[in-house]
């Protein structure tokens, strides 16, 4: 790739197909984690769910963002955006738990869910930082989302494990 020519150049093929696919995973992810997070949001039971609920109820719209962004910029980049029949899930954490009381249970697979976007969209940076400041760019601003989600829910996770001692 010659200096100035940019991601959308015939030469940067190479490099663009590599981006539309860490950001077709990446899509796949915000997707998983709306799906998870309604899901959770409805599911559990008691008062130290309540606060759990709201911010899972908050998050649903900020994750739905970011599927829209990553999905925008795949097909700036001539990638095509995936069908549903190619979904495969991965956030095995994230399933209802045995007991809807077990608050744990989701704040845990919450900080996963966090964590493994966090690797990914770090490798992402990593990758555009070289071809694509756009998506670099774009990617920084979901990280710091998701960094925030992860931090938040840190949170709840040690006044639940200072409950428990
Ligand atoms: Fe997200
Ligand atoms: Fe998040």
């Amino acid at each position: 790739m010659s200096p100035g020519a940019g991601i959308l150049a015939e030469e940067s093929k190479a490099q663009r197909e590599q981006l539309v696919e860490l950001l077709t995973q990446a899509y796949w992810m915000e997707i998983e984690t709306v799906m998870s997070y309604i899901a959770n949001s409805v599911n559990p039971d008691g008062i130290r769910a309540q606060e759990i609920i709201e911010s899972l109820n908050a998050d649903i719209q900020e994750e739905l963002g970011h599927a829209q962004l990553f999905a925008s910029r795949i097909k700036e980049l001539y990638g095509t955006v995936p069908g549903s029949m190619a979904f495969a899930p991965q956030q095995s954490y994230l399933q209802p738990p045995e007991r809807s009381t077990d608050v744990v249970h989701v704040i845990r697979g919450v900080i996963d869910a966090e964590t493994g976007a966090i690797e990914h969209y770090n490798r992402i940076i990593e990758f555009a930082s070289k071809v694509d400041p756009v998506t670099e760019d774009m990617v920084v601003g979901i990280l710091r989302d998701e960094e925030g989600h992860k931090r938040l829910f840190e949170g709840f996770l040690s006044e639940f494990d200072q409950g428990l001692h």
